[in-house]
């Protein structure tokens, strides 16, 4: 790879950035197209991300994706928000278009294109939600847009409830709150169509554990977990033994980062690839890990 004076940057502002695998999917992806562009992980600290953004627009960054801790704090930053992005209060992705930035949030495309790919439609269904906090957010928000009911689920029902308070807000509609705890969610789980874990319950080490009581699954359920490490985890091989539909949160990871690529770059995200090279990643840092 040649990098001239007419290379685009394009790059991911977060904190820790480390075990990103975004400038894997990116620049693989890149070069699979012949474009002439580059991606890197920026650390950025919380007090310098307004900096930051200015550099975005002084240096002529093309693009940047934005993860923990600066999702929300970025919007006051931008030019413009997506109107998605608005109600969910968070962006991952921002594009420069001659100094106007753009922000987006990919997290909540990514996940319905997920669905979208294996054929789940999502329209006027019955969502449980596991969890109430960022993933929570962006998918809660998602749903809502497309006609889905929401049920939430939460270890803590004080974020739970200021969740829904916002969902009810925006969306007019109603929005269920309920403790994490197996009656309730055995009454959730009698008529609902898609289940989403969006807490960090199953994640590598603790990769024995689920939110999810393995007798509470069963046939015609579809699975979403928002964990990929471990891209199997206990919770999709419950479902899957159940007979259940599984989606792996690699998915969404993906389908949130191949709509980034398309917004820097104008072109269709090699997905497949990005794929490849994400698990590919994984990989590499559970084996140095
Ligand atoms: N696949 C993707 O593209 C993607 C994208 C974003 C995030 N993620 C994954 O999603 C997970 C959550 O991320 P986040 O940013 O939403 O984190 P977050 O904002 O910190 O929220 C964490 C959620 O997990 C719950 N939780 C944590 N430990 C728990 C436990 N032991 N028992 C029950 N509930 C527990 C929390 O409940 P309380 O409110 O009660 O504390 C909260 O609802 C992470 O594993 C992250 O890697 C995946």
């Amino acid at each position: 790879m040649v990098i001239s004076g007419k290379t685009q940057v394009c790059g991911l502002i977060g904190d820790p950035v480390e075990h990103s695998m975004s400038p894997v999917m990116h620049n693989a992806s890149y070069q699979k197209l012949g474009l002439d562009y580059i991606y890197l992980p920026f650390r950025v600290k919380k007090e310098n991300l307004s900096r930051a953004i200015s550099g975005m627009q002084a240096l002529n960054i093309r693009g940047l994706n934005i993860t923990i801790p600066h999702k929300a704090a970025v919007l006051p930053f931008l030019n413009k928000v997506d109107a998605l992005a608005l109600k969910i209060g968070a962006v991952n992705t921002i594009v420069n278009d001659k100094g106007v930035l753009t922000g987006y949030n990919t997290d909540a495309e990514g996940f319905l294109n997920a669905l979208h790919e294996r054929r789940v439609s999502v329209d006027r269904k019955k969502a449980v939600i596991i969890g109430a906090g960022g993933a929570a957010r962006a998918i809660a928000f998602a749903l809502m847009d497309k006609g889905t009911n929401v049920y939430i689920h939460n270890r803590s029902q004080e974020r739970a409830k200021v969740l829904a308070g916002e969902l009810i807000d925006t969306f007019n509609r109603r929005v269920e709150i309920f403790p994490l705890e197996k009656d309730y969610l055995l009454k959730s789980l009698k008529s609902v169509d898609l289940l989403i874990n969006t807490t960090s319950v199953g994640m590598s080490p603790e990769i024995n554990d689920t939110p999810i009581p393995t007798e509470l699954l069963k046939p015609g359920l579809v699975i979403f977990d928002v964990v990929y490490n471990p891209l199997r985890t206990r919770l999709l091989i419950d479902g899957e033994a159940a007979g259940a539909m599984t989606i792996s949160g690699i998915e969404m990871l993906v389908f949130q980062g191949a709509v980034a690529f398309e917004k820097f770059t104008g072109q269709k995200a090699p997905v497949a690839l990005m794929k490849e090279k994400a698990i590919q990643q994984l990989e590499k840092l559970n084996d140095f890990s």
